[in-house]
């Protein structure tokens, strides 16, 4: 039998040798620093979630119906009479949640180590759109299900597109197909949600990968594995990547799937944080729920919308602010001024920087989930503030703090005392 297979894969190598030198290019001589740590399990989790998603999403369309009349009962209808479709519907809805834990702690990760610094700098952009991939991806899919919140959640978003100036209203109209959100906007973000944006996706972690396989991946010391190589032309500090990584990331997909069905098993809404209460409701155009809050991976962004007071009524000011917060993210490996990497040889100014800017990403997410801020109050009767107006204010001071991060990143990073980098990785 095995000889058989192997005269197959030479028929079959003798055709087509790019699979085999492929394979050998991005793995099993694909060298990785020896010192990979915790935080180096995201990345192929992240990977791990894409697959979840795609396959569950692929069951989930068989029984769904893009049809405003339909779309909440074809819900239901997997949750109760599918055969296994209430399970695979919690998959792709705690699987979104978990694509963007795995997400940020891959990002943060990237910001432990002065991943994003050159030669790095194209990975950490393509990363940036996969993030604003995924962003769109789970917006146009949380309207799927008609809910209530997957109704109000669209409109209130679609309407910030119309407080941009001149072109505002016609921009919402474009984008929902409609002049109010309906059965136009649910087809069409359908379409985006299977399709285009899975694709987009899928395009960009290959683009992601090439990237990382063209320079190399960085590490926890951020020491250049590349430029001490043995006398076999191979990194002293490399090892290849299957199998040695390829058994260390099975081991974070084990400790990962068995936290995932923990959750899916036992509490799926996850309190009402990974599917709202109120998406339980059919969505009616006619009564606006008294809360809307997007799902808690939105609410840092949410809250920095809300911190901003209108302007003349507009709400544009916000809308902005909102969008810098994310377009920021591009620019991180030309803010960054360091002569080193990793935050081992960092000094204090960016330790206390990153430490700052992590509590308030976590306080301005929890502030989002809350009803709403008051607006227009400047805090002059403090004596009377009640506890909506002193939220207000920390959201403001957390939206100073997070852009201050990046703003005043050229200059504490310079300035910031470093250790001496070793020649060769610390494990
Ligand atoms: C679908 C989402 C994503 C997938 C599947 C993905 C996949 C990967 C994989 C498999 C690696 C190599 C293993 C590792 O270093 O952990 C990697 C590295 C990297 N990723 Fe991602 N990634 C995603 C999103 C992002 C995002 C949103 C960013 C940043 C904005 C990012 C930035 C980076 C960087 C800088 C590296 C190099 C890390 C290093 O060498 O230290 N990735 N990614």
């Amino acid at each position: 039998m095995s000889t058989r297979l192997m005269a197959l894969w030479e028929w079959f190598d003798s055709r087509m040798p790019s699979v085999a030198q492929e394979y050998k290019k991005h793995l099993a001589e694909y060298y990785a620093p020896k010192n990979f740590n915790f935080w180096y399990y995201f990345g192929s989790l992240a990977l791990f979630v894409l697959v979840i998603q795609i396959v569950s999403g692929i069951w989930l369309t068989m029984s769904y119906k893009p049809d405003a009349t339909l779309a909440f009962g074809s819900v239901e209808y997997i949750m109760r009479d599918v055969s296994g479709g209430w399970i695979i519907r919690y998959i792709h809805s705690t699987g979104a949640s978990a694509f963007f834990l795995v997400v940020y702690l891959h990002m943060f990760r990237g910001m432990l180590y002065g991943s994003y610094k050159a030669p790095r700098e194209l990975i950490w952009i393509f990363g940036v759109l996969i993030y604003l991939c995924l962003m769109g991806e789970a917006f146009f899919g949380y309207l799927l299900p008609w809910g209530q919140m997957s109704y109000w959640g669209a409109q209130v978003i679609v309407n910030l597109f119309a407080s941009v100036p001149f072109i505002g209203p016609d921009l919402a109209v474009w984008i929902r197909g409609d002049y109010v959100v309906s059965d136009a906007t649910l087809n069409r973000f359908f379409a985006l949600h299977v399709i285009a944006l899975p694709l987009a996706l899928l395009g960009l972690v290959v683009v992601h990968l090439l990237a990382l396989h063209d320079v190399g991946s960085n590490n926890p010391d951020g020491v250049e594995i590349k430029k001490l190589k043995g006398s076999d032309g191979k990194p002293l500090d490399g090892i290849p990547f299957h199998p040695y990584y390829t058994v260390k990331d099975i081991v974070g997909v084990v400790v990962f799937l068995a936290i995932f069905c923990v959750i899916l098993f036992f509490a799926p809404e996850m309190g009402g944080y990974f599917l709202e209460y109120n998406n339980f409701v059919p969505a009616d155009p006619l009564v606006t729920p008294a809360h809307i809050a997007p799902v808690w991976y939105f609410t840092p962004y949410y809250s920095i919308l809300r911190a901003i007071p209108p302007l003349f009524h507009s709400q544009f000011p916000g809308v902005l602010a909102m969008g810098l917060a994310v377009m920021v993210l591009f620019f991180l490996p030309w803010l960054d001024r360091s002569p080193v990497k990793s935050i081992r040889y960092r000094g204090p100014y960016y330790k206390i920087a990153l430490g700052v800017f992590v509590v308030t990403f976590l306080v301005l997410g929890y502030l989002g989930t809350e009803p709403t801020t008051v607006w227009g109050q400047f805090g002059f009767d403090a004596f009377f503030l009640d506890t909506k107006e002193i939220a207000t204010w920390v959201a403001r001071l957390g939206t100073l703090l997070y852009f201050l991060f990046f703003i005043l990143m050229p200059w504490y990073t310079a300035r910031d005392s470093v250790k001496p980098v070793p020649e060769r990785v610390t494990s």
